[in-house]
């Protein structure tokens, strides 16, 4: 694991010009770079790199962000691969956090496990290009196939021979353990103390991670009277099934290309469409897939084709689990093949070009499928048809997005003559009931403890111990989306704007309650005000980068101390050089005092300026490339954000900058969110006078005229809002 000051010393060195300069050619205009877009078919230069804020961003496909994000998107690497990279190019060595006892064993049973794999994959494809057997068993049955050499070395197809433990003594003449060999799943041990290899006599697929590692095998029967058509490794430390897809490591670069992923069933479906020119396709392997697979996929792209076979089966296969991407706002797709054909067998058939207008005419919406096959043949039919539409209502229901939503249920209202409203209200029903689910099965699962992933890092000092405090806003608004809670979430993102660019900037000094004196940043100016009224955050992600903001003051202390003292040493010597630099001719004692003092004073202001800098940039590099996900996308969000904005003439005509202007934009923005988060209570205060009774009215009516005062407080401090009685 990569420790955070390693981390640190990365995200400071990584440039994006130069990081984004290995991919794309970029030219100068202004004070920023433009360059042709590397993730979309850009034709005119819509990708634009500011070294200033550090990020870069199309204009056309929205993609970019902080140099972590960029190699992440570009390579399709994970956070901690494209940390690694970078460390690479600009030779920072990476201190490895000391590993537990126990992380240590197990890391070590890891890498053992997948150079063992590595080995093995290699002893298959020996046997298969090497031995006789291979040749006349191995390669004449995938020949018979029709893939290519060229196929069979990509996906490194192998052969493992008849014998009972070929690969096992080899593997033990090669110093592998017996242990080692039987826990990867290579090998069953008997009861002598020896072992038999698994795969015998049969074609082998290697299934590989995402990265590429061996970390499983597949191995097909060449024998028409085996039971099992394939055998798979086991699970294992290294592989669960659940977790990997099938050709994902060969296809990724593909998938995020095309911005587009076939799913198919096997082993054989991956390979013959990649023969036929599609590689952006993985498979899952006979089984319906798993949130695990599907967040894979999601790391390339959002959208997703299932491939079916033609027949009955197919089909059913294709309503059954598809439900499962729907919910996870990836846009499904459905594309059933011709009767009696799968992948495989149609892609040999055809070529690439009549492949891809069969799919371009045939690819249908998932929602559309599903109700064009449920309500076949049901249409004089008044209770299938009821079921039929339940069944596809349930469909509707778990798509995340309330617009895509709306969407559907339009068309489905045309389509099955219902009224909106009648499945809209359906559909919410279903909601609700699935949420309710949702929290309860969080529940439980909050008493479990979860396990760490081993790839991402954990226990950093900008990671923040989530607590969440109740605050009016939270306990009260219920969540549905009214104009009054919108109003809080734009108030706190307004926040979450100014700690995103200016948490770490000065804003004044705070007289504390022991008599002290402290300069004050932003972040601390908005935490004092909001422990003064018990605030937090309604959204996590905005909850999540307020603590990490928190969190990484004193970082931010010591390293802006190092900085002061260097920028200082620094200055002392430039000092010296511009003041011997002053030609005394010329001169008399008075001017050449004031000469003096005026190099003086444009080194001073250089030092604030770039210091002022420092503060900035601090906290904005740091977010942009967090190692959450989230947080990384919302602080790039705000640092792109077009920033004309906070430039504003003031009344003397002097263009003030939002930097200028903190003293006002905090305070306001501060009072803006309570007045908001005032203003919903009031809303709610109002509701229950309506249902109130007598007596709990009076009370009522008290609680309302505090809000009133308050509101009319909050007003007058900002200045820029009418009262309205
Ligand atoms: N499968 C499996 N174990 C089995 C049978 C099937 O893991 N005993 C998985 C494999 O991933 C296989 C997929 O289910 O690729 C689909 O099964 P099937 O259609 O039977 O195999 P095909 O991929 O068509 O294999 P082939 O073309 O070689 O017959
Ligand atoms: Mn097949």
């Amino acid at each position: 694991m990569i420790d955070q000051a390693t981390v640190s010393r990365i995200l400071d060195a990584a440039d994006i010009v130069d990081v984004v300069s290995d991919f794309v050619q970029l030219k100068r205009r202004g004070a920023n770079w433009i360059g042709l877009c590397p993730f979309h078919n850009d034709r005119n230069p819509s990708f634009y790199v500011s070294r200033a804020k550090n990020i870069c961003k199309c204009f056309s496909c929205g993609k970019g962000g902080s140099p972590v994000n960029f190699i992440m998107e570009h390579q399709q690497m994970s956070y901690v691969e494209a940390l690694r990279y970078l460390a690479a190019k600009y030779h920072i060595e990476i201190k490895e956090r000391e590993l537990t006892d126990e992380e240590r064993a197990a890391q070590t049973e890891r890498e053992s496990m997948m150079v063992l794999n590595e080995w093995a994959c290699k002893f298959f494809e020996h046997q298969l290009h090497e031995t006789r057997d291979g040749q006349e068993i191995g390669m004449a049955y995938l020949r018979e196939r029709g893939f290519s050499d060229a196929t069979i070395k990509n996906f490194h197809l192998g052969y493992s021979p008849e014998g009972v433990s070929t690969l096992y003594d080899a593997a033990i003449k090669q110093g592998y353990s017996h242990d080692l060999l039987v826990a990867v799943g290579l090998c069953i041990a008997n009861e002598h103390g020896g072992a038999r290899d698994r795969f015998r006599g049969r074609i082998i697929f290697p299934i590989t991670n995402v990265a590429g590692k061996v970390v499983a095998f597949a191995g097909r029967t060449l024998r028409k009277e085996d039971k099992a058509k394939y055998v798979n490794s086991p699970e294992s430390t290294i592989y669960s099934k659940r977790r990997e897809l099938y050709g994902l490591s060969q296809a990724k670069r593909a998938i995020a290309k095309e911005d587009k992923c076939f799913i198919v069933e096997g082993y054989a479906d991956v390979i013959s469409m990649h023969q036929a020119g599609f590689e952006n396709v993985v498979a899952s392997s006979g089984t319906a897939l798993t949130n695990e697979q599907i967040n894979a996929i999601s790391r390339f792209t959002t959208d997703v084709t299932e491939m079916f076979d033609g027949d009955e089966a197919g089909i059913h296969a294709a309503l059954r689990g598809v439900d499962m991407l729907l919910a996870q706002n990836l846009n499904i797709k459905v594309i059933v093949l011709p009767d009696d054909d799968d992948p495989d067998s149609f892609s040999r058939k055809h070529n690439h070009s009549e492949i891809q207008d069969f799919i371009a005419k045939n690819e249908e919406d998932f929602i559309r499928f599903k109700s064009r096959i449920l309500l076949n043949g049901v249409e004089h039919d008044p209770i299938k048809r009821a079921a039929a539409i339940g069944d596809i209502i349930k469909s509707i229901a778990v798509i995340p997005n309330a617009i895509t939503r709306s969407v559907y249920v339009q068309e489905c209202a045309m389509r099955f003559h219902i009224a909106e409203e009648v499945l809209l209200r359906e559909i919410n029903k279903v909601i609700s009931h699935n949420k309710e689910e949702e929290r309860k099965r969080k529940q439980s699962k909050q008493n479990d403890v979860q396990a760490d992933d081993p790839d991402t890092p954990v226990a950093q000092p900008m990671e923040p111990q989530i607590t969440t405090i109740p605050t009016p806003a939270r306990s009260e608004s219920g969540n549905n989306g009214d104009a009054a809670s919108a109003n809080i979430q734009m108030q706190e993102r307004n926040i979450i704007n100014l700690i995103v660019k200016y948490g770490m900037c000065y804003l004044c000094d705070t007289d504390y309650d022991d008599g002290s004196v402290h300069p004050t940043t932003v972040v601390e100016y908005i935490r004092n005000e909001m422990e003064l009224d018990a605030l937090s955050f309604t959204t996590s992600s905005h909850e999540l980068v307020y603590m990490l903001a928190l969190n990484s003051l004193p970082e931010f202390q010591r390293a802006l101390q190092s900085e002061q003292q260097r920028i200082n040493e620094d200055s002392q010597q430039t000092l010296r050089d511009e003041l011997a630099q002053i030609d005394p001719i010329g001169h008399n004692q008075d001017s050449m005092r004031k000469e003096e003092e005026a190099v003086e004073a444009r080194i001073n202001e250089r030092i604030v300026a770039h210091i002022n800098d420092f503060r900035r940039t601090f906290l904005e590099r740091r977010l942009c490339s967090h190692a959450n996900d989230e947080v990384r996308k919302l602080a790039c969000d705000i640092v792109s954000e077009p920033y004309q904005l906070s430039k504003i003439h003031t009344q003397y005509a002097t263009i003030a900058t939002e930097f200028d202007r903190l003293n006002t934009l905090v305070p306001d923005a501060i009072n803006n969110w309570k007045y908001a988060i005032v203003e919903q209570q009031i809303k709610k205060l109002k509701n229950a006078l309506d249902h109130a009774t007598a007596d709990e009215q009076t009370q009522l009516m008290e609680q309302m005229n505090n809000l009133y005062a308050m509101r009319r407080e909050l007003a007058k401090i900002t200045g820029e809002r009418v009262v309205t009685p």
